[in-house]
């Protein structure tokens, strides 16, 4: 099939949203999911949010002056985010998302790592990605939601502060080492468009979490804490913060006792994903949530 690869302009934003919704609804339900983007308006949203405050690469693929997918890359120092990446459902398996990551890669990655994020269920992405593109499974990841239920007994924490654009090169100095990312960006944004949350003890950061108002959940994530008490203490905070709203979050299923205490607050596993990686990037010993946008999806 003949397409051409070039950069994504402001008026591919409405044929972009719709391809996001068909593509991941498509793949969602051949595998017994409730899609993540469940409206061609929710599509267009997101791929306005993408054009406007998220990942620096964004690159499409036109055939007979239609666009027929798309994929994005975040730069973040030395590690990228790779994704969303999606192909109009007609022209799937026509190579078309290899030759999108490819393209991506090229501009940005070379003298980087990237890491992406695909569910468990969705084999085409993860045969693209290990056994054509070589990343590789680093962990797995537990998408999980709360849908309002079961938060009764939560408390907010006194150790536990909301932060302005001011401390933005704090937490980046908390988070750089720990996470290998600089996340500057995303940290500006999430101060601009919801909350950063951290935890102190006396005058050092020991954890923080970013948290996402939208119209359907709030995300939270990414965190990074020292430990357990100082990651729940953040998500309790959170949640009473934003009380009888729906989340939705992204952790490590080996941070096994962090998980079960969100079991306690009422999050229930989505799906399972797999955090893939090129390059030298590995998690972290910290506790980690990762986020969705505008990290990659
Ligand atoms: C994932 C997606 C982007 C791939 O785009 P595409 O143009 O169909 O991809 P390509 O034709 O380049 O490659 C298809 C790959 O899927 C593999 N594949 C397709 N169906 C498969 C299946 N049922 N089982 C295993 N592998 C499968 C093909 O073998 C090929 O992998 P290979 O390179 O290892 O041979 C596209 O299917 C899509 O839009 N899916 C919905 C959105 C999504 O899941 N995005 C990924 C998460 S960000």
């Amino acid at each position: 099939m003949d397409f051409l690869i070039r950069e994504m302009t402001k008026e591919d934003i409405p044929r972009v949203g719709e391809i996001l919704y068909e593509g991941f609804s498509a793949v969602a339900t051949e595998y017994g999911y409730t899609s993540n983007i469940n409206s061609a308006e929710e599509g267009r949203r997101l791929a306005w949010a993408l054009f406007h405050h998220g990942p620096s690469e964004r690159l499409v693929a036109e055939a007979e002056n239609r666009v027929i997918g798309s994929t994005c890359l975040n730069l973040r120092g030395d590690f990228a985010g790779l994704g969303p990446t999606v192909v109009d459902p007609h022209s799937k398996n026509k190579t078309i998302g290899r030759e999108l990551i490819r393209a991506v890669l090229e501009k940005a990655e070379p003298s980087r790592g990237s890491r992406t994020i695909v569910e468990a269920f969705n084999p085409a992405i993860f045969s693209l990605c290990y056994f054509t593109l070589k990343y590789i499974p680093v962990t797995d990841l537990l998408d999980l939601y709360l849908y309002g239920e079961g938060q009764q007994a939560l408390k907010s924490s006194n150790s536990v502060s909301q932060i302005t654009t001011k401390d933005i090169d704090d937490v980046y100095t908390y988070d750089c080492p720990r996470s290998k990312l600089d996340r500057r960006p995303d940290l500006k944004f999430y101060v601009n468009w919801g909350k950063v949350l951290v935890y102190h003890d006396q005058s050092q950061i020991r954890g923080f979490l970013a948290c996402l108002p939208g119209p359907r959940w709030v995300q939270l994530g990414p965190l990074v804490a020292e430990g357990e008490e100082e990651a729940e203490c953040l998500f309790q905070h959170a949640l009473t913060l934003f009380k009888n709203r729906k989340f939705r979050s992204r952790v490590m299923a080996r941070d096994y006792t962090f998980v079960k205490a969100l079991k306690g607050f009422g999050f229930r596993i989505y799906c399972i994903n797999m955090l893939l990686v090129r390059g030298s990037w590995r998690p972290s010993q910290y506790i980690e949530a990762f986020g969705i946008f505008p990290e990659a999806v």
